[in-house]
């Protein structure tokens, strides 16, 4: 009478190293025309006693096989990919974690700006980096001959139209006043280009934040109240705050605005060049020509802008003495943020 030894079973099922071997057993045991088969097809022949003790031990011969086959699969199968032998790919290695990104910190100050002028009811607005000279220039009242213009030395595109690479973010002032009606609040972050030589505190491109606001009676004093919660927010509630008259041509009255420094809190320093003021960003009362250019009425309506630099805001915030490190993409630096 046929018959299976379970111990060689185990054995061979053991010995199996491929999901193919494997499946070479399982066709040997359990197949159709396998060893259980051959037991299963004595049963007829055999006595009315012996039939049931035999179908008995087939059956849970069949059992345990296909249990122990069963098993050896899955183990075979976490070690190389279904392909079997050969596919070269060990699926059961363990895993090497991918370590989180980051934003960057540009990117983080970028948001921290922007989220403090949220929080004041300002919109988010960005604008293209390739720009028309009237939006880059004219419409600011930066006329074409007017010695403004060398201090925004600007990248010109070759192309007939004189389309330039923005030198700062206030042309968006000139887009978003043609787009709509005020009252308007809104700041602009986005990348800008100038032809400067690249050093520890010049890049040929960086990143600025642009605000206005344009509605009936906008005073100084308004840009004066909201800077100062932004100036706080970002640096710390125990910063002062001081406005030093400047000149930019598309505002007048126009300031510049300093805030303490922050190393030496005001006494003077060799970060503020003894000092104890940093400048953070320029602004004033939007000029009376740039809302004639863009078809606001000048009589009905007034409005304060400002702009910073952002990679400046950054580098004072976290006591960074060269911009470069910013674009370098050296991990060592990008990690501490
Ligand atoms: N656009 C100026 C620059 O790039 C910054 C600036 C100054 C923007 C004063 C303003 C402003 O809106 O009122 O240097």
């Amino acid at each position: 009478m046929p018959d299976i030894d379970i111990t060689q079973v185990k054995l061979d099922i053991e010995k199996a190293g491929s999901l193919t071997e494997l499946e070479e057993l399982r066709v040997k045991y359990l197949g159709r025309k396998g060893l259980i088969a051959d037991m299963m097809s004595v049963i007829p022949s055999l006595s009315k006693e012996e039939k049931g003790p035999f179908g008995q031990k087939a059956n849970s011969l069949k059992n345990q096989i296909k249990e122990l086959l069963d098993e050896k699969q899955k183990t075979l199968a976490g070690g190389s990919i279904a392909k079997g032998k050969g596919s070269g790919i060990d699926i059961g290695m363990p895993g090497i974690a991918q370590e989180l990104g980051r934003a960057h910190p540009i990117t983080q100050v970028i948001d921290e700006i922007c989220s403090i002028f949220v929080r004041m009811g300002f919109q988010v607005v960005e604008g293209p980096e390739i720009e028309t000279e009237f939006n880059n220039f004219t419409g600011l009242n930066i006329p074409l001959e007017h010695p403004s213009r060398d201090a925004f030395d600007t990248f010109y595109l070759n192309t007939a139209d004189k389309l330039l690479l923005r030198s700062h973010t206030s042309p968006v002032q000139i887009r978003a006043m043609r787009a709509n009606k005020p009252p308007l609040a809104i700041v602009v972050p986005g990348r800008v280009y100038r032809p400067d030589a690249v050093d520890a505190s010049h890049l040929f491109m960086f990143h600025q934040i642009e605000g206005f606001m344009v509605d009936k009676d906008i005073k100084f004093s308004d840009l004066k109240g909201i800077l100062e919660v932004f100036a706080k927010g970002i640096f710390g509630k125990d910063i002062k705050m001081r406005f030093r008259p400047h000149f930019f041509p598309f505002t007048e009255p126009s300031a510049e605005v300093d805030i303490s420094c922050i190393i030496c809190k005001g006494k003077g320093c060799s970060v503020c060049g003894r000092k104890g003021w940093l400048e953070i960003l320029g602004s004033g009362m939007i000029h009376p020509n740039v809302f004639n250019h863009v078809g606001y009425d000048p009589k009905k309506y007034t409005g304060f802008a400002f702009g910073m630099g952002v990679e400046r805001i950054a580098m004072l915030k976290y006591g960074i003495n060269d911009i470069r490190l910013f674009f370098e993409n050296d991990l060592r630096f990008l990690k501490q943020f």
